[in-house]
């Protein structure tokens, strides 16, 4: 009923080309033909039957979608309950003061000069010929590589602040400290033939960031500090690709001493996240929502009718959704109200989302149909010129031997707590699997909630200096 008058109030104020905006937001019993619709309608009461008529119309000239897209949503994650009111408009108007936090603005190096850490920036080549930047927090001890999330950047271990981020930790215990940056974010959007506005650029998924980006930047990594191995630190997507590389090149294995994975993501048939369910196959959102091609080979640029579907889903209207669901690293991963910290929030804004191919997010889409770790399906036919086979080949997870320490939470919405334990119990060489004690944690809390020091990085930190 709610939903119903949202789409009755949206619909009066938008014109007819915009309705497929709403369209995800009807109910899943909603009729196909338009005399079952005007019943439908009548029933509840919209009682005009012109009225009726005209909405009747806008909504089925393309009502196949809703269908389509109700079916694979499934259950759909709302952020903000509406008994949080009044902390709702406490946050707004906290985030209002706090918007010229200057921080928001400041690139990573100036953010670690700022803050008087030294910063070192590392170009590296990979063998296809992406030119990648790795942020460096230098130090003589021993080095440790954090990987970034999907729709991040090495942005990602800073954000949080000097109090509470990653990479001020580790530099603060002595580490020298590395932060890779994937293909295609905003650090590394260079490539010795295409050009970012060139498609072919951006032709890859999270295949290619853990088969050529991860080995090249640890290999520069081990070849500038002369050790033989790192320490690495995965989060979200930077544990994708990292087992990606171990499956297909295990011979990296001997190049790495431990690996933390921070939301674990490989099985990913349970995830939430709205963004990533829409982007699976049957969807049809990779070509409906314009993203400058059809293709579906490019950047992911979400484009205003994909967010204003999102918000109207996941944040409801009014202030709260203006804030946060504007944002499109929010409306994949997820956050956590009361672990958010709101004076931190413009930087986290002025940071994410870094940007990524559509292929990484379509890749993590199949995962959800085919509920299997395994290589991007190209359809048939062009899978059996590249693999040999119809159906893409799984990824060899028992190739990876590196010790590994799991950290997972319950509100994931892309590392569900089932799909982790399915992963646990594939992988040979786990150490630590551990569920954070706080009900609520999100995806993202885990490298900018408030107590993320005290759920997270202490574990962490122990970890390291024992392996
Ligand atoms: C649609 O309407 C027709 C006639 O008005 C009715 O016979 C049919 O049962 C309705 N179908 C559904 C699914 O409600
Ligand atoms: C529709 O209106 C009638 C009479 O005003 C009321 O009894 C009924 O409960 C209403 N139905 C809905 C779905 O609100
Ligand atoms: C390793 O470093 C040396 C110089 O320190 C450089 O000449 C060489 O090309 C580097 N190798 C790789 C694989 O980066
Ligand atoms: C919250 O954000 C503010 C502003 O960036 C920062 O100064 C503070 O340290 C943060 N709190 C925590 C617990 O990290
Ligand atoms: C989070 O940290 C704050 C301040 O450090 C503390 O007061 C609070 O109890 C912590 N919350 C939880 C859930 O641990």
């Amino acid at each position: 009923m709610v939903k119903i008058h949202l789409i009755t109030i949206i619909v009066l104020k938008l014109s007819a080309s915009e309705v497929i905006n709403l369209l995800p937001a009807l109910p899943s019993d909603y009729p196909v033909t338009s005399e079952n619709a005007t019943e439908f309608l009548k029933e509840r009461n919209f009682t005009t039957q012109e009225f009726a008529n005209v909405l009747t119309a806008a909504v089925n000239s393309v009502a196949w979608i809703p269908r389509i897209i109700a079916k694979t949503l499934g259950y759909m994650p709302t952020l903000v309950n509406s008994n949080d009111g009044g902390r709702v408009e406490q946050f707004v108007k906290k985030f209002r003061e706090s918007m010229y936090n200057e921080d928001a603005k400041l690139s990573i190096e100036e953010l670690l000069n700022k803050y008087n850490y030294a910063c070192e920036v590392h170009n590296v080549v990979t063998e296809d010929e992406y030119v990648l930047t790795i942020h460096r927090i230098p130090s003589e001890r021993a080095p440790v590589f954090l990987m970034h999330g999907l729709l991040g950047s090495s942005d990602d271990f800073i954000l949080a602040g000097v109090e509470s981020a990653l990479a001020y930790k580790l530099a603060d215990l002595g580490y020298d400290v590395w932060m890779g940056n994937a293909r295609g974010n905003k650090h590394s959007r260079k490539h010795a033939a295409y050009d970012p506005t060139d498609e072919r650029f951006w032709d890859f998924s999270w295949h290619e960031i853990g088969v050529y980006d991860l080995p090249a930047m640890i290999d520069y990594v081990l070849n500038v500090t002369e050790k033989s191995s790192v320490k690495y630190i995965g989060y979200s997507q930077g544990t994708t690709s990292f087992f990606v590389m171990l499956s297909e090149r295990p011979e990296y294995n001997d190049k790495v001493s431990v690996m933390v994975a921070l939301s674990p993501v490989a099985y990913i048939a349970r995830a939430k996240s709205p963004v990533i369910r829409l982007m699976s196959p049957g969807t049809n959102m990779l070509s409906q929502f314009s993203f400058r091609t059809s293709l579906g080979v490019h950047e992911f640029l979400p484009d205003h009718s994909l967010v204003r579907i999102l918000k109207l889903m996941i944040c409801g209207t009014g202030s709260i959704g203006d804030v946060l669901c504007s944002n499109a690293a929010f409306l994949t991963s997820g956050y956590d109200f009361y672990q958010l910290n709101v004076t931190n929030l413009p930087v986290v804004m002025g940071h994410i989302p870094s940007g990524a191919s559509i292929k990484q997010l379509a890749h993590y889409g199949q995962g959800i149909v085919s509920n299997d770790f395994r290589k991007y399906d190209y359809g048939e036919e062009e899978n059996i010129l590249r693999y040999g086979v119809a159906i893409p080949p799984s990824y060899a997870l028992e190739n990876i031997l590196v010790p590994i320490a799991m950290f997972y939470s319950d509100s994931d919405w892309l590392a569900h707590p089932s799909d982790v334990k399915r992963l646990y119990k594939r992988l040979n060489s786990v150490i630590d699997l551990y569920r954070i004690p706080y009900k609520r944690f999100n995806h993202i809390d885990f490298i900018i909630a408030k107590n993320v020091t005290y759920f997270v990085y202490n574990r962490v930190c122990r970890i390291l200096a024992l392996n």
